[in-house]
Formats: C-alpha cells, structure tokens, sequence
C-alpha cells in the first residue's frame, strides 16, 4: 500500500508545478492551476491536446522517477492540510502511452482457449432483408446477446482469468459508466474474484443496480469519467487493487480478439468487418486475429462524429485528446484512445469512418423493426455507416457488422425511435396557414386523412403569424409511410394552401 502522504507529496511538488511553470506550491498557487487545467481540458482542442498530452506524460514519468525520493522528502516534511484538495494523473503502468505495448496473435488464442466456457459463442447471422436493402451480403455478429449485454465480457473474463493469487483476493477495480463495468461485475461473482468498479455520478441507474446485483462494490465519484478513472487508480494503490483498463489493458485487447477468430469460422469468405471504435480495444484485438489468419480482410472502424478520438489518433499516428459531446453512441465517447490499443491497430485498419447521430438513430431503428435486436447506439453504427453511404465500395461484397452491445436505456430507445423516424420521413412535421374561419382547420385534417397520413400531434397558433388575422398557423406531426408519401403530401397541399412548410 502506498501511504496517501506519497501521492500528496508528488502532486504538490511535480505535477502542478509542471504544468505551471511555477514554484512556489502555496493553496492560492493550487487553486489557480487547477481552475487553469479544469479549463484547459474542457476545451481542448485536437491541436493543444498533443501539448497536453506531452506534459501529462512528462508528469508521469515524473512520478515514476522521483517517487521514492518523494516519500523521503515527505517523510521529514510531513504534507500540508492545503494539498489534499490537489488533483494528481495518475499512471497505469500497463497502460503507458509513452512506452506502447502490442498485442500478438499468441494472446488471443490463449484468450480464446481461456474464456472459451465462460462467454457465449455468439450467433453470426446473414440478414435477408438488409443484405437486399444494402445491396451486399449483410451479416450481424450478435454480441448483445451476452450475458450482460455486450462484448465487454470477452476481454473481461480473460483479464479476471490471468490474474494471480494475489489480484485473486484482493481484488480488480475499475472506472466505467456501463459495458466494462458489467463485465466485470459479473465474471468477478462468476470466478469469486472481488469487483470495485467507479462509475461516474451520471451512469445510469439501471447499471449502477445491475453492477450492484452481481455483488460487486460500486463507488459513484466523479462527473466524468475522467475523474472516476482518477478515483479508481488512487483507490486502487491505496487498497492494494489490479486496475483493469476496459480498452487498453492488453488482457483486454485479447479478450476482444476472439470475435475475429469466431467471424473467420463463421463466415470464412467474409470481405469486411465493420468495427465500432471507442477506446480501440476492439478492433486492435480483432485486426490483430484477422489480419494474421487472413490478411486480404478488410477492417473498418466506425465511430460517431460527435467523438472522432479513433479517426484523429490514427491519422496523426499518436494518441490525441478530442473533444467528446453527447451522443446516442455514448459507449464509444471516449476522448483519448488507448496507446496500446493504437500501436497494436498501426497499419491493420483499412478505413476509419465517422457517423452522423441521426444515422446511428436510423440503425437502432432499422436493427428493431427488422432484426427484432436491441441495440445501443455504440453498437449500430457498423449498420449507420452503410445506411449513410459511407461504404458505397461494399456494395456486392460480402460484409460482417458487429452488433457489440444492447444496454440502452428504455427512454433513449424511445428518443432513437423517433429520430429514427424522422430521418425515414415516417414522421413528419408540417406547418400550413389556413384560414381562420370555422371549419379551416377540420378542411386541413381531413385533406391529411385523405393523403393517408395519421396526425399524432396538431396545435394552431394566430399571434405570430404575418399574414391577415382570419388566419391561422397549424403545426401538424403525422406518420407518413416513407419520403416518396412525404413528396406527394407536400404537393397535394402546395396545390391547397399557399403556405406550406415540410420539416
Ligand atoms: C457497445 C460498445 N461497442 C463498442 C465499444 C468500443 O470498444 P473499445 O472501447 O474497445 O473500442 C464499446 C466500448 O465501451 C461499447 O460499449
């Protein structure tokens, strides 16, 4: 255990110090950097997140250089009350950006021989209908069937079944806002190893109960999970604990892998898998088993546009901090990607492709109502991808989509579902000034009727309007059947009305 008089010591003297410029560590001094850094990562931007990432690595090595003659300086000086409020990155050492490590074919096949009874053996199933609608041999990988709903388990397992005796009992302890989090919780119950994991305050509450029910100790900390992970590596030295990191631990990235192998046998002809990227530790597992058993394989990684991490890091060949927003596919928002994850993908992946949120919408419907599958955002936008025309060169080809996880919340299902709609043209907005004059509006209804279209929604509004006062604008929602009834709507009431809007 490492006496929390260390972990005070390094942050007041290094890493602050550091990243200001300064000397003297007074409490103002403290508060100014940290509001200063606060500021800084809530704005980073791609340019200054290498800068940023340089002087945190260099605080790392830091640490891990001048830590002993720390605890002796802190020893004769024992800590002031004003660094405990002080905010330390801190290290993983398996997960260190500065010194990479790869993954090699060796550890997937032990993975694979290793979790082979632990985790399902999911289905790989050609879907009729969209591989017509797709114009290519569609096929999904089902990973949300799962125990927990998600491919998290693979990596989870196999991490939890190469600790020794030691990390055994004591335990492994992890910071994740769902799918990881899960994984472990359950494998640990499974294998009888004690399973901490830190969630941020705003995990939803379906999976704080659910990691709760399968016994492990969940700690909520933090609005990000950015400070979770912080949380969880302290709580992890001071209890004696294995911190495992869901997409860079390289246990992880071999757990992970095994889907390749399972597609290969599933699909052995197959052209093109499509990947969905978050921390990268998929789909470096499973370039790594593709690419060694059959190189002419095409690897595509997929994340949305509202977190491009994978795309920038790839392009720029190092980990880059991007700026995450909310997203329906909130399993892959995660602003840095793994260094291992990243120089073990180096060279493996064909294409890197981002998603618009309104397609991953779409993909989450069209995975419903088809495949009859609950799937999160994260996991459809393999699917979104070919529904935006990102992949026009697959058409003809024959293609393998991972569906890696169904953990959605009920109400964001419900909210996909209507985006999704919309997107489709199945739900449309109108606005038509008709007259003010008793049966106006019923005239409007029934012509909409008649079209074929069902009003879900309908309010009038007469203060705003610029035209005469014996009119009134009507905002209609309707289900349509498609954009094609959408079009012939639009024109039998151009014909009627001489305002119309469409949205
Ligand atoms: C459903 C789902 N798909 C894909 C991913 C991406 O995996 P990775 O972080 O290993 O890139 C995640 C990550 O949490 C996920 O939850």
């Amino acid at each position: 255990m490492v006496a929390p008089a260390r972990k005070k010591s390094v942050a007041h003297h290094h890493p602050h110090h550091d990243l200001s410029h300064e000397s003297t560590p007074t409490k103002t001094h403290h508060h100014r950097v940290k509001n200063a850094e606060r500021k800084r990562t809530a704005s980073i931007s791609k340019e200054d997140g290498m800068e940023y990432n340089k002087r945190v690595r260099k605080l790392h090595k830091a640490f891990l250089n001048q830590g002993d003659q720390i605890v002796r300086e802190e020893e004769k000086q024992p800590a002031s009350g004003s660094s405990s409020d002080v905010e330390l990155p801190l290290f993983d050492p398996d997960c260190d950006p500065e010194n990479p490590k790869k993954l090699v074919f060796a550890d997937i096949s032990s993975a694979a021989f290793n979790i082979k009874n632990g985790v399902q053996l999911t289905p790989c199933v050609r879907s009729l209908q969209l591989s017509t609608k797709c114009e290519m041999d569609l096929y999904f990988k089902k990973e949300y069937l799962q125990v927990t709903g998600s491919f998290k388990e693979r990596g989870a397992r196999y991490a939890l079944s190469r600790l020794g005796e030691k990390y055994r009992k004591a335990g492994v302890i992890a910071a994740s806002a769902g799918n990881h989090a899960l994984a472990l919780s359950y494998h640990g119950q499974q294998m009888g190893i004690p399973v901490t994991v830190v969630m941020p305050v705003i995990a939803p509450l379906m999976k704080i109960q659910f990691c709760r029910s399968l016994g492990a100790n969940v700690i909520l900390k933090g609005e990000t999970i950015a400070v979770a992970k912080d949380f969880a590596l302290r709580h992890a030295k001071e209890n004696g604990l294995k911190y495992i990191n869901g997409y860079d631990a390289i246990d992880i990235l071999a757990g992970q892998g095994t889907i390749g192998l399972e597609i290969l046998d599933q699909v052995p002809d197959v052209d093109t898998i499509l990947v969905p990227v978050g921390g990268g530790g998929l789909i470096a597992g499973i370039a790594v088993a593709v690419k060694t058993l059959k190189p002419d394989v095409h690897i595509y990684g997929i994340e949305s546009e509202t977190c491009p991490s994978f795309t920038e890091a790839y392009e720029a060949g190092h980990v880059v901090s991007a700026i995450a927003k909310a997203s329906l596919a909130d399993g892959l928002a995660v602003p840095t990607v793994g260094g291992n994850s990243l120089e073990t993908a180096k060279g493996l992946i064909d294409k890197v492709i981002t998603v618009k949120e309104e397609s991953i919408a779409l993909s989450i419907l069209r995975l419903l109502e088809v495949e009859k599958a609950v799937v999160e955002g994260g996991g459809a936008v393999g699917l979104a991808a070919i529904l935006e025309g990102k992949v026009p060169e697959l058409k003809g080809k024959k293609v393998v989509s991972i569906l890696s996880g169904g953990n959605i919340d009920t109400t964001v299902l419900g909210r996909s579902i209507e985006r999704g709609l919309a997107v489709d043209g199945r739900l449309v907005r109108l606005e038509v000034v008709v007259s003010d004059r008793p049966g106006g509006i019923a005239e409007l209804t029934t012509t909409i009727a008649h079209l074929g279209a069902s009003i879900k929604d309908i309010f009038h509004e007469r203060a705003w309007i610029s035209t005469d006062v014996f009119h009134v604008k009507v905002k209609v929602v309707a289900e349509t059947r498609g954009k094609e009834h959408v079009e012939e709507i639009e024109v039998a009431l151009k014909k009627m009305y001489d305002n119309v809007l469409l949205h």
